[in-house]
């Protein structure tokens, strides 16, 4: 069979563009997200603010040389100032203020900071978002109960449908992972939202770099629970950890560039209870995890209509939830 590329446009919702601390007062990133260019910045005050990247006047990109000015953006090329909103705020050498710049916004897309990341919202058609952004408990400035928080990014060559079939690709774990699938409960589904849980026995050496592995470890029964909110948002939460029930919290918030590239961005940490060197091989396995399935990803076809069998896990059952996620193109 020919290869077939993801037959869907960008999908809507919630994604991630940058963390918190990767975005400075007074800085200003140029960024590829869902198939646009786009400038996220971040004003004097502090308000970030993201924008298509061309510039009304001229077209000029404002996040390759753009610098801000105030409140405002300030262009490279003939210093027109923008406000976060995308109306022009300032025209420095006109001595009139043309009628048309008044009419003219450069597209701003609604945008959250939250749980430690700014998120952006897309729509195809560019409709308002329909759902807002989940505060996630452990990432918002509760430092007394948790540890260190740890980052890792990926750069994927899929899309993020693809990327999170996986959790549901019960057959996949034994052969590309090398460990058992977790025996989740069905999804509990409502919307946008969906939930798993499951009881396992948990290796915490499972992955983990021989640096970071436990000596003398034992294995321990965990409640591991996966909470989604569209595609952009996953929350993953594991407890009872050895030996006086410490936690074990993740983010993953990931961003679609384009039909062929999405960038993951994880944060992790465990609760102070828990002994650092588990919650480093526990952090540590878990970020390698996600190395085992690139190579997959980078090369696989699409399947529409995909042959399946009693233990592959409820795929058919994810893709009918994803599909909320889509917008039909526009004809032109
Ligand atoms: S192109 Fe931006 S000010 Fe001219
Ligand atoms: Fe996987």
């Amino acid at each position: 069979m020919p290869k077939q590329e993801f037959p869907f446009p960008m999908p809507n919702g919630w994604f991630c563009i940058t963390r918190t601390h990767e975005l400075k007062k007074g800085e200003v990133k140029s960024l590829k997200f869902c198939e646009k260019e786009i400038v996220a910045f971040r004003t004097e005050s502090g308000t970030p603010a993201v924008l298509d990247a061309f510039c009304p006047h001229l077209g000029a990109h404002l996040g390759e040389g753009g610098c801000i000015n105030g409140e405002t953006i300030e262009c490279p090329f003939h210093a027109w100032r923008w406000n976060t909103d995308g109306s022009c705020a300032e025209i420095p050498y006109a001595k009139n203020f043309p009628p048309k710049a008044k009419d003219t916004k450069i597209f701003n897309y609604p945008c959250v900071e939250i749980n430690g990341f700014i998120w952006a919202w897309h729509h195809l058609h560019q409709e308002e978002p329909t759902w807002e952004v989940p505060v996630i408990e452990g990432f918002n400035g509760d430092d007394k109960k948790w540890g260190k928080v740890y980052h890792y990014d990926y750069n994927v060559n899929t899309v993020l449908q693809e990327i999170a079939e996986n959790d549901v690709d019960a057959a996949h774990f034994p052969k590309v992972h090398g460990s058992p699938s977790l025996p989740e409960t069905d999804a509990i589904i409502d919307g946008i939202y969906k939930k798993t849980i499951a009881e396992t026995l948990y290796d915490p050496n499972s992955n983990a770099s021989e640096e970071h592995k436990v000596k003398d470890h034992e294995m321990f029964t965990t409640t591991f629970t996966r909470e989604s909110w569209g595609l952009g948002t996953v929350g993953l939460k594991m407890i009872n950890l050895p030996p006086d029930g410490g936690e074990f919290i993740m983010i993953n918030a990931s961003c679609p560039v384009d039909n062929k590239h999405s960038i993951l961005r994880w944060s992790m940490r465990v609760s102070n209870e828990t002994d650092d060197e588990l919650g480093m091989a526990i952090i540590d396995g878990i970020a390698n995890g996600v190395l085992d399935d690139l190579p997959i990803w980078d090369n696989k076809s699409y399947v529409s209509d995909p042959i399946l069998c009693d233990g592959d896990g409820p795929i058919s059952k994810f893709r009918k939830w994803v599909s909320q996620f889509y917008s039909e193109p526009l004809s032109s």
